[in-house]
């Protein structure tokens, strides 16, 4: 089998040592000759190459390893890149999040303004890798799951169409677990879905066992009980604030008995809830700084230190294999079913052809094939043509640097009340950005 050459680009990221325990426990099915980290921060890469250094010397010492800072050197000679930068890392996602709340709206990562600033810093170092990755190795393909992965996949489409980018996102797949635990199956694999919508913004309407049982019935009424909450834990969303987002899925499923949503839904139909539950002076980027980044980057400090990976308590991230279900279906031409955000063109027969949105595809070396989901209701319709509105806003406004369009955008936003309250979170997020939005007029 041939062996492949991977970038993981963000190679500081706290994914980072998982995502490399998890390639090592599946190098069987996806054989790996070189892995290169590559970051724009030298210093907070450092730490995880390291230790990531330390453990494929331990568990495949054949595995060429390096790490840099060169873009070169990362992209030349390499199969596949997986993109999971962070543009202005934590301390941008804190103003992200705090910004907003300032004025009594939701602050989130990817949702609402939060998400709208975060694709602002986004999209320009994504295409910049992509373009390095065309200038250094043409034939390779772009796993991107940076965020925000909405905003970045119609970036993406519109300005480097021909480029090979697979844009996906991990949070369906987490759910899809707690579905299956829900119900007693033991993984995900074990159903066939159908789902339709935007990132973090979608819904499932058909979930069958493999004989082409109807699950979804029985998925629901656990659903309309519990939310997401089972008995099985997710490993990778395991904090107290998750818990209450699969939760609060409970609430998000009452508005239509016919789907099962995405968690990410609750910002949109309970903004004021989520506003009320939140403390301005601490977010969850603090939780994550103080949890994940900390653990993180404590554990790959006392690889080095020890020179040994025994002992550590660093875990594979077992769900993250889905990103090698992802490669090998480009590699091996397996056709596998997942869900990609990719140009509509008719794949929800109701909704703009242009429209990025997330679909189930089958994959294989030529990319991905949307499957056709139909028709859609319009309660879902409404919402999409809203919030899809807002995510070709964004791209525009960075595009022409105008903010017009990126004051449209935010209004548009239905997390956000007023044009008025629009235009004050936008003079203080362009603020607290200046070094990474474009200049706007
Ligand atoms: P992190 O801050 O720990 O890691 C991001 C890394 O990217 C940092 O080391 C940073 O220095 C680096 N970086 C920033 N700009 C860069 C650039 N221009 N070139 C090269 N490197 C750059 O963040 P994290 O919490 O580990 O998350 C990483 C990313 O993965 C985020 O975008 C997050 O939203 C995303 N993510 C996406 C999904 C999904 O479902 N699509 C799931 C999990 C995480
Ligand atoms: C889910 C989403 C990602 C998002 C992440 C945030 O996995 O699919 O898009 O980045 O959650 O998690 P965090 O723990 O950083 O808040
Ligand atoms: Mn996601």
């Amino acid at each position: 089998m041939k062996k492949f050459s991977i970038t993981v680009a963000g190679g500081g990221s706290t994914f980072t040592p998982g995502i490399i325990l998890m390639l090592v426990e599946n190098l069987d099915r996806f054989p790996i000759k070189e892995i290169k980290l590559y970051d724009n921060d030298k210093g907070r890469q450092s730490t995880i190459a390291g230790a990531c250094e330390i453990l494929l010397k331990e568990k495949a010492p054949d595995i060429k390893f390096i790490q840099t800072v060169d873009p070169e050197e990362a992209f030349s000679n390499i199969d596949f890149v997986m993109a999971h930068i962070r543009a202005g890392k934590y301390a941008m996602r804190e103003q992200d999040e705090k910004i907003p709340l300032k004025h009594g709206v939701v602050g989130q990562e990817t949702c609402g303004p939060g998400g709208i600033s975060y694709g602002m810093r986004s999209i320009g170092p994504v295409l910049e890798l992509i373009d390095y990755m065309e200038k250094y190795s043409p034939d390779a393909w772009f796993l991107n799951y940076s965020n925000p992965a909405a905003i970045v996949a119609e970036a993406t489409r519109r300005l480097r169409p021909n480029s090979n980018i697979l844009n996906i996102c991990d949070m369906p797949i987490g759910i899809e677990e707690l579905m299956a635990s829900s119900i007693g199956l033991t993984s995900r694999k074990e159903m066939e879905v159908k789902y339709y919508g935007l990132n973090h913004f979608g819904w499932w309407f058909d979930i069958r066992d493999k004989q082409g049982n109807d699950l979804l019935p029985q998925i629901r009424e656990h659903v309309s009980k519990y939310g997401y909450v089972t008995a099985d834990e997710s490993k990778q969303h395991s904090d107290a604030s998750w818990n209450s987002t699969f939760a609060k899925a409970k609430d998000v499923q009452a508005l239509d008995p016919d789907t099962l949503p995405n968690t990410y839904l609750k910002y949109y139909f309970y903004p004021d809830y989520e506003v009320g539950h939140s403390n301005p002076e601490h977010t969850r980027t603090n939780e994550v700084m103080e949890g994940r980044e900390k653990f993180i980057f404590t554990e790959c400090q006392k690889i080095i230190d020890n020179q040994t990976s025994e002992g550590t308590e660093l875990t594979i991230d077992e769900h993250a294999s889905y990103i090698v279900d992802l490669a090998r279906a480009i590699a091996f031409n397996t056709k596998e079913r997942m869900l990609l955000i990719v140009e509509n063109n008719g794949a929800v027969s109701n909704f703009e052809p242009t429209a990025m949105v997330e679909v189930p595809c089958l994959v294989g070396s030529q990319g991905p094939e949307p499957l056709v989901m139909g028709e859609i209701p319009r309660f879902q319709k409404g919402l999409m043509e809203q919030q899809v509105a807002v995510e070709k806003l964004v791209v525009d406004a960075w595009y022409e640097k105008s903010y017009q369009k990126l004051w449209q955008a935010l209004t548009l936003s239905k997390i956000v009340p007023s044009a008025q309250v629009a235009k004050d979170i936008l003079d203080d997020l362009y603020e607290a950005n200046k070094d990474y939005w474009p200049e706007l007029s």
